[in-house]
Protein backbone atom coordinates (compact mmCIF):
# COMPACT_ATOMS: atom_id res chain seq x y z
CA UNK A 1 0.00 0.00 0.00
CA UNK A 2 1.38 3.38 -0.59
CA UNK A 3 2.89 4.53 2.09
CA UNK A 4 2.66 8.03 2.87
CA UNK A 5 6.09 10.35 4.33
CA UNK A 6 5.91 13.36 6.22
CA UNK A 7 9.01 15.11 7.97
CA UNK A 8 7.21 15.03 11.40
CA UNK A 9 4.18 13.52 12.49
CA UNK A 10 1.97 15.08 15.55
CA UNK A 11 0.05 12.19 17.49
CA UNK A 12 -2.85 13.77 19.25
CA UNK A 13 -3.73 17.89 19.56
CA UNK A 14 -4.53 18.49 23.46
CA UNK A 15 -1.53 20.88 25.05
CA UNK A 16 1.21 19.10 24.43
CA UNK A 17 0.48 18.59 20.58
CA UNK A 18 -0.48 22.00 19.66
CA UNK A 19 2.69 23.73 20.93
CA UNK A 20 4.52 21.12 19.16
CA UNK A 21 2.97 21.60 15.98
CA UNK A 22 3.08 25.32 16.25
CA UNK A 23 6.98 25.74 17.44
CA UNK A 24 7.98 23.46 15.04
CA UNK A 25 5.84 25.02 11.83
CA UNK A 26 7.50 28.32 12.99
CA UNK A 27 10.89 26.53 12.57
CA UNK A 28 10.13 25.51 9.42
CA UNK A 29 8.93 21.78 9.61
CA UNK A 30 5.84 20.90 8.25
CA UNK A 31 3.84 18.41 10.57
CA UNK A 32 0.98 16.07 10.15
CA UNK A 33 -1.12 16.17 13.27
CA UNK A 34 -3.36 12.86 13.91
CA UNK A 35 -5.85 13.06 16.35
CA UNK A 36 -8.30 10.03 17.03
CA UNK A 37 -11.01 12.34 18.04
CA UNK A 38 -13.53 14.51 15.78
CA UNK A 39 -13.01 18.22 14.25
CA UNK A 40 -15.86 19.85 16.53
CA UNK A 41 -16.70 22.85 14.45
CA UNK A 42 -20.17 21.61 12.61
CA UNK A 43 -23.62 22.40 14.29
CA UNK A 44 -25.80 19.85 14.97
CA UNK A 45 -29.80 20.10 13.95
CA UNK A 46 -29.68 22.11 17.01
CA UNK A 47 -27.63 24.41 15.93
CA UNK A 48 -24.78 23.72 18.25
CA UNK A 49 -21.80 21.94 17.88
CA UNK A 50 -21.96 20.68 21.77
CA UNK A 51 -24.39 19.20 22.94
CA UNK A 52 -24.82 20.70 26.36
CA UNK A 53 -25.08 19.38 29.98
CA UNK A 54 -28.60 18.94 30.47
CA UNK A 55 -29.66 16.88 27.76
CA UNK A 56 -26.83 15.56 26.62
CA UNK A 57 -27.26 13.21 23.20
CA UNK A 58 -24.52 11.32 21.39
CA UNK A 59 -22.05 13.97 20.99
CA UNK A 60 -21.63 14.12 24.83
CA UNK A 61 -19.52 10.55 24.78
CA UNK A 62 -16.71 8.64 23.25
CA UNK A 63 -18.51 5.49 21.77
CA UNK A 64 -20.74 4.54 25.13
CA UNK A 65 -24.39 3.60 24.89
CA UNK A 66 -25.15 5.58 28.34
CA UNK A 67 -23.52 8.40 29.43
CA UNK A 68 -21.39 8.05 32.71
CA UNK A 69 -21.15 11.40 34.23
CA UNK A 70 -19.07 12.03 37.25
CA UNK A 71 -21.70 12.73 39.60
CA UNK A 72 -24.49 10.23 38.56
CA UNK A 73 -27.26 10.01 41.16
CA UNK A 74 -29.14 12.64 42.81
CA UNK A 75 -30.90 11.46 46.48
CA UNK A 76 -29.32 8.36 45.04
CA UNK A 77 -31.51 8.23 42.22
CA UNK A 78 -30.39 7.47 38.89
CA UNK A 79 -31.97 10.45 37.18
CA UNK A 80 -28.67 11.93 35.92
CA UNK A 81 -27.18 9.99 32.98
CA UNK A 82 -29.40 8.87 29.96
CA UNK A 83 -29.40 6.68 26.99
CA UNK A 84 -27.31 7.71 24.07
CA UNK A 85 -26.04 6.46 20.58
CA UNK A 86 -22.56 4.93 20.79
CA UNK A 87 -20.54 7.70 18.56
CA UNK A 88 -17.62 9.77 18.41
CA UNK A 89 -18.75 12.34 21.14
CA UNK A 90 -16.48 14.39 23.27
CA UNK A 91 -16.04 12.95 26.41
CA UNK A 92 -13.80 9.91 26.94
CA UNK A 93 -14.02 7.77 30.38
CA UNK A 94 -11.66 5.07 30.12
CA UNK A 95 -12.66 2.59 33.04
CA UNK A 96 -9.97 0.17 34.45
CA UNK A 97 -10.39 -2.23 37.22
CA UNK A 98 -10.88 0.52 40.36
CA UNK A 99 -10.29 3.88 38.51
CA UNK A 100 -11.61 5.33 35.82
CA UNK A 101 -10.18 8.60 33.49
CA UNK A 102 -12.10 11.17 31.94
CA UNK A 103 -10.26 12.84 29.17
CA UNK A 104 -11.53 14.78 26.05
CA UNK A 105 -11.44 13.10 22.43
CA UNK A 106 -11.25 15.95 19.52
CA UNK A 107 -9.33 18.45 17.62
CA UNK A 108 -8.00 20.01 20.90
CA UNK A 109 -7.67 17.32 23.39
CA UNK A 110 -9.11 18.07 26.98
CA UNK A 111 -9.25 21.33 26.13
CA UNK A 112 -12.74 20.63 24.68
CA UNK A 113 -13.99 19.71 27.76
CA UNK A 114 -12.21 21.00 30.65
CA UNK A 115 -13.34 23.32 33.28
CA UNK A 116 -10.70 25.95 31.59
CA UNK A 117 -9.15 26.89 34.74
CA UNK A 118 -5.57 28.27 34.31
CA UNK A 119 -3.41 27.71 37.46
CA UNK A 120 0.57 28.08 37.45
CA UNK A 121 1.78 25.54 40.20
CA UNK A 122 3.31 27.01 43.42
CA UNK A 123 7.37 26.89 42.87
CA UNK A 124 8.41 24.90 45.64
CA UNK A 125 6.10 21.95 44.33
CA UNK A 126 6.46 21.92 41.43
CA UNK A 127 10.62 22.11 42.02
CA UNK A 128 10.05 18.86 44.31
CA UNK A 129 8.41 17.25 41.58
CA UNK A 130 10.64 17.98 39.16
CA UNK A 131 14.06 18.98 40.17
CA UNK A 132 16.10 18.45 37.16
CA UNK A 133 13.93 21.26 35.55
CA UNK A 134 15.18 24.78 35.80
CA UNK A 135 12.41 26.71 37.47
CA UNK A 136 14.08 30.14 37.02
CA UNK A 137 13.84 29.49 33.43
CA UNK A 138 10.02 28.35 33.90
CA UNK A 139 8.87 30.69 36.34
CA UNK A 140 10.64 33.37 34.28
CA UNK A 141 10.14 32.41 30.82
CA UNK A 142 7.99 29.14 29.95
CA UNK A 143 5.04 29.95 32.27
CA UNK A 144 3.63 33.41 31.56
CA UNK A 145 4.12 32.33 27.64
CA UNK A 146 2.08 29.40 28.40
CA UNK A 147 -0.29 31.74 29.88
CA UNK A 148 -0.05 34.27 27.20
CA UNK A 149 -0.91 31.85 24.46
CA UNK A 150 -3.27 30.11 26.00
CA UNK A 151 -5.53 33.73 26.90
CA UNK A 152 -5.73 32.58 30.57
CA UNK A 153 -7.71 35.94 32.55
CA UNK A 154 -9.16 36.37 35.84
CA UNK A 155 -13.12 36.99 36.70
CA UNK A 156 -13.49 40.59 37.61
CA UNK A 157 -14.22 40.68 41.57
CA UNK A 158 -17.41 43.08 40.88
CA UNK A 159 -18.89 40.91 38.65
CA UNK A 160 -18.06 38.04 40.75
CA UNK A 161 -19.94 39.44 43.48
CA UNK A 162 -23.14 40.40 42.04
CA UNK A 163 -23.90 37.67 39.46
CA UNK A 164 -26.51 35.37 40.40
CA UNK A 165 -24.65 32.62 38.69
CA UNK A 166 -21.16 32.57 41.08
CA UNK A 167 -23.83 32.84 44.41
CA UNK A 168 -22.86 28.62 44.73
CA UNK A 169 -19.57 29.65 45.27
CA UNK A 170 -20.29 32.82 47.37
CA UNK A 171 -21.96 30.25 49.65
CA UNK A 172 -18.92 27.95 49.71
CA UNK A 173 -16.67 30.73 50.41
CA UNK A 174 -18.75 31.74 53.38
CA UNK A 175 -18.33 28.17 54.89
CA UNK A 176 -14.62 28.45 54.33
CA UNK A 177 -14.38 31.34 55.71
CA UNK A 178 -16.07 30.69 58.86
CA UNK A 179 -13.66 27.80 59.28
CA UNK A 180 -10.78 29.93 59.13
CA UNK A 181 -9.86 28.87 55.77
CA UNK A 182 -8.20 30.95 52.61
CA UNK A 183 -9.91 31.28 49.44
CA UNK A 184 -8.12 32.36 46.29
CA UNK A 185 -9.35 33.43 42.97
CA UNK A 186 -8.56 30.90 39.80
CA UNK A 187 -8.00 32.09 36.23
CA UNK A 188 -9.19 30.68 33.42
CA UNK A 189 -9.28 30.31 29.96
CA UNK A 190 -13.23 31.45 29.07
CA UNK A 191 -13.45 35.18 28.40
CA UNK A 192 -15.18 36.65 31.21
CA UNK A 193 -15.69 39.36 28.97
CA UNK A 194 -18.13 37.48 27.53
CA UNK A 195 -19.55 35.85 30.32
CA UNK A 196 -20.62 39.31 31.10
CA UNK A 197 -22.30 39.82 27.96
CA UNK A 198 -24.06 36.17 28.93
CA UNK A 199 -24.96 37.72 32.27
CA UNK A 200 -26.34 41.16 30.24
CA UNK A 201 -28.41 38.75 27.97
CA UNK A 202 -26.73 39.84 25.00
CA UNK A 203 -24.84 36.66 23.80
CA UNK A 204 -25.99 33.40 23.25
CA UNK A 205 -24.88 31.66 27.14
CA UNK A 206 -22.32 28.59 27.57
CA UNK A 207 -21.31 28.50 30.87
CA UNK A 208 -23.57 30.45 32.04
CA UNK A 209 -26.26 27.78 30.31
CA UNK A 210 -24.18 24.87 32.70
CA UNK A 211 -22.09 24.07 29.33
CA UNK A 212 -18.80 22.63 30.32
CA UNK A 213 -17.53 18.70 30.35
CA UNK A 214 -19.57 17.65 26.94
CA UNK A 215 -18.34 21.48 25.38
CA UNK A 216 -18.85 24.61 25.41
CA UNK A 217 -20.73 26.35 21.99
CA UNK A 218 -18.97 29.30 22.69
CA UNK A 219 -16.84 31.84 25.16
CA UNK A 220 -14.05 29.20 25.92
CA UNK A 221 -10.88 29.76 24.31
CA UNK A 222 -10.20 26.16 23.95
CA UNK A 223 -7.17 25.30 21.97
CA UNK A 224 -8.56 25.47 18.64
CA UNK A 225 -9.16 28.88 18.95
CA UNK A 226 -5.30 29.80 20.59
CA UNK A 227 -2.00 27.03 19.82
CA UNK A 228 -4.25 25.08 16.67
CA UNK A 229 -5.79 28.03 15.07
CA UNK A 230 -2.21 29.49 14.93
CA UNK A 231 -0.18 26.48 13.74
CA UNK A 232 -2.78 25.97 11.11
CA UNK A 233 -2.20 29.65 10.01
CA UNK A 234 1.41 28.74 9.36
CA UNK A 235 0.39 26.78 6.63
CA UNK A 236 3.01 23.98 7.78
CA UNK A 237 0.65 22.31 9.43
CA UNK A 238 -2.63 19.50 8.46
CA UNK A 239 -4.89 18.28 11.20
CA UNK A 240 -6.78 14.93 10.21
CA UNK A 241 -9.09 13.78 12.47
CA UNK A 242 -11.04 10.75 12.92
CA UNK A 243 -7.39 8.95 12.49
CA UNK A 244 -6.08 6.85 15.85
CA UNK A 245 -2.55 6.03 15.88
CA UNK A 246 -3.02 2.25 16.61
CA UNK A 247 1.03 1.29 16.27
CA UNK A 248 4.54 3.14 16.05
CA UNK A 249 7.96 1.29 14.87
CA UNK A 250 10.97 2.02 13.67
CA UNK A 251 11.32 2.50 9.82
CA UNK A 252 14.61 0.57 8.53
CA UNK A 253 15.63 3.60 6.76
CA UNK A 254 15.37 5.60 9.86
CA UNK A 255 12.57 7.54 11.47
CA UNK A 256 9.07 5.72 12.28
CA UNK A 257 6.46 4.39 10.77
CA UNK A 258 2.93 4.21 11.95
CA UNK A 259 -0.01 2.24 11.68
CA UNK A 260 -3.64 4.39 11.41
CA UNK A 261 -6.49 3.67 11.68
CA UNK A 262 -9.47 6.22 9.82
CA UNK A 263 -12.88 5.55 11.29
CA UNK A 264 -16.05 7.46 10.46
CA UNK A 265 -17.87 8.90 13.88
CA UNK A 266 -20.27 5.43 14.38
CA UNK A 267 -16.12 3.75 14.69
CA UNK A 268 -16.47 1.72 11.62
CA UNK A 269 -12.66 1.56 9.88
CA UNK A 270 -12.66 2.91 6.79
CA UNK A 271 -8.96 3.39 5.47
CA UNK A 272 -5.68 1.79 7.12
CA UNK A 273 -2.79 3.48 6.31
CA UNK A 274 1.24 3.78 6.74
CA UNK A 275 2.18 6.66 7.38
CA UNK A 276 6.14 7.65 8.14
CA UNK A 277 8.45 10.14 9.14
CA UNK A 278 11.32 11.26 10.52
CA UNK A 279 10.72 13.16 13.85
CA UNK A 280 7.43 11.41 16.02
CA UNK A 281 5.97 13.68 18.71
CA UNK A 282 3.53 12.18 21.06
CA UNK A 283 1.18 14.11 22.34
CA UNK A 284 -1.59 11.35 22.68
CA UNK A 285 -2.10 12.32 26.95
CA UNK A 286 -1.07 10.48 29.83
CA UNK A 287 -3.01 7.03 28.45
CA UNK A 288 -2.46 7.59 24.80
CA UNK A 289 1.43 7.92 24.66
CA UNK A 290 1.86 5.72 27.15
CA UNK A 291 0.12 2.92 25.54
CA UNK A 292 1.73 3.70 22.35
CA UNK A 293 4.97 3.38 24.12
CA UNK A 294 4.18 0.15 26.27
CA UNK A 295 2.91 -1.71 22.88
CA UNK A 296 5.44 -0.59 20.76
CA UNK A 297 7.77 -2.24 23.98
CA UNK A 298 6.12 -4.97 24.41
CA UNK A 299 5.15 -6.61 20.86
CA UNK A 300 9.14 -5.75 20.14
CA UNK A 301 8.46 -2.95 18.04
CA UNK A 302 10.79 -1.18 19.75
CA UNK A 303 12.46 -2.87 22.19
CA UNK A 304 14.44 -0.35 23.62
CA UNK A 305 12.03 1.73 24.95
CA UNK A 306 12.88 1.82 29.18
CA UNK A 307 11.22 -0.32 31.42
CA UNK A 308 10.39 3.30 33.06
CA UNK A 309 7.39 3.18 30.33
CA UNK A 310 3.96 2.45 32.14
CA UNK A 311 5.44 3.48 35.83
CA UNK A 312 4.62 6.59 37.70
CA UNK A 313 1.14 7.35 36.81
CA UNK A 314 -1.25 9.42 39.03
CA UNK A 315 -4.19 10.97 39.64
CA UNK A 316 -3.10 14.47 41.09
CA UNK A 317 -4.56 13.03 44.00
CA UNK A 318 -8.65 13.72 43.04
CA UNK A 319 -11.00 13.52 44.94
CA UNK A 320 -14.83 15.02 44.88
CA UNK A 321 -17.05 16.13 47.71
CA UNK A 322 -20.22 17.59 48.56
CA UNK A 323 -21.84 19.43 51.54
CA UNK A 324 -25.34 19.90 52.52
CA UNK A 325 -25.87 23.61 53.31
CA UNK A 326 -28.56 24.96 55.60
CA UNK A 327 -31.70 26.39 53.41
CA UNK A 328 -30.86 29.54 54.61
CA UNK A 329 -28.01 29.07 52.43
CA UNK A 330 -29.12 28.42 48.84
CA UNK A 331 -27.06 27.91 46.16
CA UNK A 332 -28.74 29.32 43.69
CA UNK A 333 -30.88 27.60 40.54
CA UNK A 334 -28.59 29.44 38.03
CA UNK A 335 -24.89 28.07 38.33
CA UNK A 336 -21.75 29.37 35.99
CA UNK A 337 -20.39 25.99 35.19
CA UNK A 338 -16.74 27.25 34.95
CA UNK A 339 -15.65 27.56 38.28
CA UNK A 340 -13.52 30.60 39.40
CA UNK A 341 -12.78 29.88 43.33
CA UNK A 342 -11.04 27.48 45.36
CA UNK A 343 -9.97 26.56 48.45
CA UNK A 344 -6.16 26.78 49.22
CA UNK A 345 -5.12 24.73 52.06
CA UNK A 346 -1.64 23.68 50.56
CA UNK A 347 1.23 25.80 51.65
CA UNK A 348 1.65 24.90 54.92
CA UNK A 349 -1.15 22.40 55.66
CA UNK A 350 0.43 18.97 56.55
CA UNK A 351 -1.69 17.09 54.04
CA UNK A 352 -2.58 19.78 51.53
CA UNK A 353 -5.59 20.25 49.55
CA UNK A 354 -6.45 22.71 46.76
CA UNK A 355 -10.19 22.39 46.59
CA UNK A 356 -12.10 23.64 43.80
CA UNK A 357 -15.35 25.12 44.01
CA UNK A 358 -17.36 23.69 41.51
CA UNK A 359 -21.07 23.96 40.19
CA UNK A 360 -23.69 21.58 40.25
CA UNK A 361 -25.27 22.89 37.28
CA UNK A 362 -28.87 21.08 37.86
CA UNK A 363 -31.10 23.88 37.06
CA UNK A 364 -32.32 23.90 40.63
CA UNK A 365 -31.86 24.46 43.94
CA UNK A 366 -29.92 21.66 45.84
CA UNK A 367 -28.32 23.65 48.42
CA UNK A 368 -25.11 21.64 47.59
CA UNK A 369 -21.68 23.06 47.30
CA UNK A 370 -19.41 20.55 45.18
CA UNK A 371 -15.84 20.56 45.52
CA UNK A 372 -13.32 18.68 43.24
CA UNK A 373 -9.89 18.58 45.61
CA UNK A 374 -6.53 17.87 44.91
CA UNK A 375 -4.65 16.49 47.02
CA UNK A 376 -1.15 15.23 47.81
CA UNK A 377 -1.19 11.23 47.19
CA UNK A 378 2.46 9.63 46.96
CA UNK A 379 0.56 6.64 45.44
CA UNK A 380 1.38 5.30 41.92
CA UNK A 381 -0.22 3.05 39.25
CA UNK A 382 1.50 1.01 36.64
CA UNK A 383 0.61 0.13 33.48
CA UNK A 384 1.16 -3.30 31.65
CA UNK A 385 0.62 -4.35 28.17
CA UNK A 386 -2.26 -7.03 27.95
CA UNK A 387 -1.37 -9.10 24.52
CA UNK A 388 -4.47 -10.66 24.31
CA UNK A 389 -6.51 -7.19 24.17
CA UNK A 390 -4.38 -5.40 22.63
CA UNK A 391 -4.94 -2.64 25.27
CA UNK A 392 -2.70 -1.33 28.74
CA UNK A 393 -3.97 -2.38 32.44
CA UNK A 394 -3.71 -0.08 35.52
CA UNK A 395 -2.52 -1.25 38.18
CA UNK A 396 -4.21 0.52 40.68
CA UNK A 397 -6.77 -0.22 43.81
CA UNK A 398 -9.32 1.91 45.58
CA UNK A 399 -7.19 2.04 48.94
CA UNK A 400 -4.45 4.00 47.46
CA UNK A 401 -6.83 6.88 47.21
CA UNK A 402 -6.80 6.61 51.12
CA UNK A 403 -4.23 9.44 51.70
CA UNK A 404 -6.56 12.14 49.28
CA UNK A 405 -9.50 11.16 51.02
CA UNK A 406 -8.08 11.56 54.27
CA UNK A 407 -6.33 15.07 53.49
CA UNK A 408 -10.42 15.71 51.57
CA UNK A 409 -11.92 14.81 54.64
CA UNK A 410 -9.98 16.42 57.43
CA UNK A 411 -10.06 19.78 55.30
CA UNK A 412 -14.32 19.19 54.81
CA UNK A 413 -14.90 18.07 58.47
CA UNK A 414 -13.75 21.53 59.89
CA UNK A 415 -15.64 23.41 57.24
CA UNK A 416 -18.79 21.14 58.54
CA UNK A 417 -17.89 21.72 62.13
CA UNK A 418 -17.40 25.48 61.80
CA UNK A 419 -20.63 26.11 59.96
CA UNK A 420 -22.80 22.86 61.54
CA UNK A 421 -23.65 21.68 57.88
CA UNK A 422 -22.52 17.78 57.20
CA UNK A 423 -21.50 15.92 53.64
CA UNK A 424 -23.93 15.00 51.15
CA UNK A 425 -24.25 11.30 51.21
CA UNK A 426 -26.48 11.01 47.59
CA UNK A 427 -24.59 12.06 44.95
CA UNK A 428 -22.03 9.36 44.06
CA UNK A 429 -24.14 6.26 43.19
CA UNK A 430 -22.54 5.34 46.76
CA UNK A 431 -23.81 6.36 50.40
CA UNK A 432 -20.38 7.54 50.15
CA UNK A 433 -20.00 11.41 50.42
CA UNK A 434 -16.49 11.32 48.59
CA UNK A 435 -16.21 9.89 45.03
CA UNK A 436 -12.42 8.36 44.96
CA UNK A 437 -12.98 6.32 42.13
CA UNK A 438 -12.36 8.57 38.96
CA UNK A 439 -9.59 11.30 37.41
CA UNK A 440 -9.83 14.15 35.90
CA UNK A 441 -6.00 14.48 35.68
CA UNK A 442 -4.49 11.73 34.98
CA UNK A 443 -0.83 12.19 34.98
CA UNK A 444 2.51 10.46 33.67
CA UNK A 445 3.11 6.88 32.50
CA UNK A 446 6.02 8.66 30.88
CA UNK A 447 7.60 10.21 33.03
CA UNK A 448 10.00 13.09 32.39
CA UNK A 449 13.88 12.24 33.38
CA UNK A 450 12.80 8.54 33.57
CA UNK A 451 11.42 7.52 30.95
CA UNK A 452 12.70 10.02 28.92
CA UNK A 453 15.17 12.67 28.90
CA UNK A 454 14.96 16.13 30.61
CA UNK A 455 13.41 17.30 27.28
CA UNK A 456 10.75 14.49 26.60
CA UNK A 457 13.41 12.70 24.37
CA UNK A 458 12.41 8.70 24.73
CA UNK A 459 15.28 7.15 25.85
CA UNK A 460 16.73 4.40 23.48
CA UNK A 461 14.62 5.76 20.60
CA UNK A 462 16.27 8.92 18.49
CA UNK A 463 13.60 11.75 17.22
CA UNK A 464 11.21 9.96 19.35
CA UNK A 465 9.51 12.90 21.66
CA UNK A 466 7.17 12.85 24.56
CA UNK A 467 5.05 16.21 24.75
CA UNK A 468 2.80 15.70 27.18
CA UNK A 469 1.09 15.31 30.79
CA UNK A 470 2.45 11.58 30.34
CA UNK A 471 5.52 13.69 31.12
CA UNK A 472 4.10 14.76 34.63
CA UNK A 473 5.11 12.45 37.53
CA UNK A 474 1.49 11.67 38.85
CA UNK A 475 0.86 15.02 41.14
CA UNK A 476 1.33 18.72 40.14
CA UNK A 477 -0.64 19.99 43.39
CA UNK A 478 -3.07 22.46 40.83
CA UNK A 479 -4.80 21.76 37.37
CA UNK A 480 -2.51 20.52 35.06
CA UNK A 481 -3.01 22.12 31.32
CA UNK A 482 -0.76 25.79 32.05
CA UNK A 483 2.03 23.19 33.62
CA UNK A 484 1.83 20.62 30.65
CA UNK A 485 1.71 23.54 27.83
CA UNK A 486 4.75 25.91 29.70
CA UNK A 487 7.10 22.37 29.83
CA UNK A 488 5.88 21.64 26.02
CA UNK A 489 7.28 25.50 25.43
CA UNK A 490 10.53 24.43 27.06
CA UNK A 491 11.07 21.07 25.65
CA UNK A 492 10.29 21.83 22.00
CA UNK A 493 12.32 24.88 22.35
CA UNK A 494 15.40 22.42 22.98
CA UNK A 495 14.58 20.07 20.75
CA UNK A 496 14.33 22.18 17.82
CA UNK A 497 17.85 23.88 18.13
CA UNK A 498 19.36 20.15 18.87
CA UNK A 499 18.30 17.68 17.39
CA UNK A 500 16.45 19.66 14.68
CA UNK A 501 17.99 22.64 13.21
CA UNK A 502 21.56 21.59 14.04
P1 LIG B 1 -4.97 15.71 25.96
O1 LIG B 1 -5.60 14.63 26.73
O2 LIG B 1 -5.48 17.09 26.10
O3 LIG B 1 -5.04 15.36 24.42
C1 LIG B 1 -4.68 14.12 23.90
C2 LIG B 1 -5.36 13.93 22.55
O4 LIG B 1 -4.80 12.80 21.89
C3 LIG B 1 -6.86 13.68 22.64
O5 LIG B 1 -7.53 14.58 21.79
C4 LIG B 1 -7.02 12.24 22.16
O6 LIG B 1 -8.23 12.01 21.45
C5 LIG B 1 -5.82 12.06 21.26
N1 LIG B 1 -5.35 10.67 21.17
C6 LIG B 1 -5.17 9.78 22.17
N2 LIG B 1 -4.70 8.62 21.71
C7 LIG B 1 -4.60 8.76 20.36
C8 LIG B 1 -4.17 7.88 19.32
N3 LIG B 1 -3.74 6.63 19.56
N4 LIG B 1 -4.21 8.34 18.04
C9 LIG B 1 -4.63 9.61 17.77
N5 LIG B 1 -5.04 10.48 18.74
C10 LIG B 1 -5.01 10.06 20.01
N6 LIG B 1 -6.97 20.76 33.58
C11 LIG B 1 -6.77 22.04 33.98
O7 LIG B 1 -5.63 22.51 34.03
N7 LIG B 1 -7.84 22.82 34.34
C12 LIG B 1 -9.12 22.33 34.34
O8 LIG B 1 -10.06 23.07 34.65
C13 LIG B 1 -9.33 20.99 33.96
N8 LIG B 1 -10.58 20.43 33.98
C14 LIG B 1 -10.79 19.18 33.43
C15 LIG B 1 -12.09 18.68 33.28
C16 LIG B 1 -12.30 17.47 32.63
C17 LIG B 1 -13.69 16.94 32.48
C18 LIG B 1 -11.19 16.74 32.12
C19 LIG B 1 -11.38 15.44 31.40
C20 LIG B 1 -9.90 17.23 32.26
C21 LIG B 1 -9.69 18.44 32.92
N9 LIG B 1 -8.41 18.97 33.05
C22 LIG B 1 -8.23 20.23 33.53
C23 LIG B 1 -7.23 18.19 32.63
C24 LIG B 1 -6.62 18.66 31.29
O9 LIG B 1 -7.63 18.77 30.31
C25 LIG B 1 -5.55 17.65 30.87
O10 LIG B 1 -4.54 17.64 31.87
C26 LIG B 1 -4.92 18.03 29.53
O11 LIG B 1 -5.87 18.05 28.52
C27 LIG B 1 -3.80 17.07 29.17
O12 LIG B 1 -3.19 17.51 27.98
P2 LIG B 1 -2.37 16.54 27.05
O13 LIG B 1 -1.60 17.39 26.10
O14 LIG B 1 -1.61 15.60 27.87
O15 LIG B 1 -3.40 15.64 26.24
Amino acid sequence: SGELFTPAVVVGSGYGAAVTALRLAEAGVASLMLEMGQLWQTPGLDGNVFSGMVNPDRRSYWFRSRTAAPLSTFLWLDVVNRNIEPYAGVLDRVDYDEMSVYAGRGVGGGSLVNGGMAVTPLRSYFQEILPGVNADEMYAKYFPLANRMLGVNTIAPDFFERTDYYGFARVSRKAATAAGLRTTFVPNVYDFDYMRREDAGTVPKSALNQEVIYGNNHGKRSLDKSYLAAAVGTGLVTIQALHRVAAIRRHPGGGYVLSVDQFDTAGTVIARKEISCTYLFLGAGSLGTTELLLRARETGALPDVSAEVGRGWGTNGNVMTARANHLWDPTGSRQSAIPVLAIDAWAGYENPVFAEIAPLPAGLETWVSLYLAITRNPERGTFTYDHATDRMRLAWTRDQNTTSVNAARALFDRINQANLTTYRYDLFGTTKPFADDFTYHPLGGCVLGKATDLHGRVLGCPNLYVTDSALLPGSVGVNPFVTVTALAERNIERVIAEDIAA
